[in-house]
């Protein structure tokens, strides 16, 4: 990086000094919030039981939820995982440092903390470059950050560091969560896609959660198919049924109905905010966002979007739906979910 200006280096400077910090108070059991290129996460030493904890206990998460290992580039993943196929090798090659998760066999000394119990372990390398530089400085870049998303449990999750001290303020102002590191605006905007692969030999590799990582992009490094969960997948919180919700409910609505159904919802009084990817006509709208007709773009506008149209607080977001397209898949995962507890709000509304 060429840095010769003198106006340039004093925010790098900061950010350095910043970074050294952070890192220390990892090392001390602290919390620190710190981008990825996916979603802003919680961080703790996962090495570290105490501090891992205290990561459930800020976001309201039950204990039994694990949380991923983030490793930076050069990590040996051998430390953190055992008997790790050769499948886990050619996914790395091909997609880390980026936003996929591996759930891996849990090496014997990983503490039962970061796993939820369970005997595997969820590691990524995250490709921000801030994620990484904090890696690295953290113990030498030997170390594990273990981070949930930086939101309460169940809520959207951030994707600027406006988000984090938003969802957060008491935690930060009490000292709970130490530090959160800004590295502007979340690249991916979903979470990492999740792949198990501790049960290959009798389901082959499993998408726990899909993301900006495809399953057919997956399938073509390793050459088989990616199953869908089962019954007996390892527990994933993101795969709750309910999540990802802001406090406003919301309701996925066809486009071919979207702009009588404001009508209606207008008519009988109620305050409604709309979200979709087509031009919108009527009026009297609390909030209107209109996001890009294309995956990537749609995700990386998508909790912001969310969150932006939660603040005016109407009765009711709309959202259009997608279409029902394997490109759309990790994006209309994270919708249907935010409208899972919200089903029967049209009849409550419109009543
Ligand atoms: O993109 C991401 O993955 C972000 C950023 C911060 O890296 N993190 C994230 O963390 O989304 P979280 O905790 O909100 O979601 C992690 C998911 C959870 O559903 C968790 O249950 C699953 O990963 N997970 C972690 N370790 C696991 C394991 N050993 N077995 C099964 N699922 C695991
Ligand atoms: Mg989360």
């Amino acid at each position: 990086m060429s840095n010769s200006g003198s106006v340039s280096s004093a925010p790098v400077t900061a950010l350095a000094s910043s970074l050294t910090l952070a890192a220390q108070q990892l090392t001390a059991g602290q919390l620190v919030a710190f981008p990825t290129e996916t979603v802003y996460g919680l961080g703790a030493d996962a090495e570290n039981p105490a501090a891992v904890a205290a990561i459930y206990a800020a976001k309201g998460r039950p204990s039994n939820h694990p949380v991923i290992v983030h490793l930076a580039p050069e990590a040996d993943i051998a430390y953190w995982a055992q008997n790790i196929p050769a499948e886990a090798h050619q996914l790395i090659a091909a997609f880390w440092p980026g936003p996929l998760t591996l759930i891996l066999q849990r090496a014997a000394h990983i503490p039962d903390a970061v796993s939820g119990g369970q005997d595997s372990v969820g590691v990524r390398c995250p490709s921000h470059p801030v994620a990484q530089a904090l890696l690295r400085a953290f113990k030498q870049g030997k170390g594990g950050i273990a981070a949930p998303s930086a939101n309460k449990f169940g809520h959207v999750s951030p994707t600027t560091a406006q988000h984090v001290r938003d969802e957060f303020p008491a935690e930060i102002a009490s000292g709970m969560i130490a530090s959160v590191l800004d590295g502007g605006q979340s690249e991916v905007g979903i979470e990492s896609t999740i792949v198990d692969l501790t049960r290959l030999a009798t389901h082959g590799p499993v998408l726990l959660r899909p993301g900006h990582i495809s399953s057919a992009q997956l399938a073509a490094v390793l050459g088989r198919e990616i199953a869908a969960p089962d019954a007996a997948a390892p527990r994933a919180s993101g795969t709750l049924d309910a999540h990802y919700a802001p406090n406003t409910p919301v309701v996925l609505i066809a486009d071919a109905v979207l702009e009588n159904t404001v009508q209606s919802l207008l008519y009988a009084g109620n305050k409604v905010a709309v979200m979709r990817y087509h031009e919108h006509r009527s009026q009297a709208l609390a909030g209107l966002k209109i996001l890009a007709a294309d995956p990537a773009a749609y995700a990386h506008d998508l909790y912001a979007g969310l969150r932006e149209l939660d603040e005016v607080q109407a009765d009711v977001i709309l959202v259009e739906m997608l279409p029902d397209d394997k490109v759309w898949q990790g994006v209309n995962d994270r919708l249907r979910r935010a409208a899972f507890d919200s089903r029967d709000v049209l009849q409550k509304l419109l009543k």
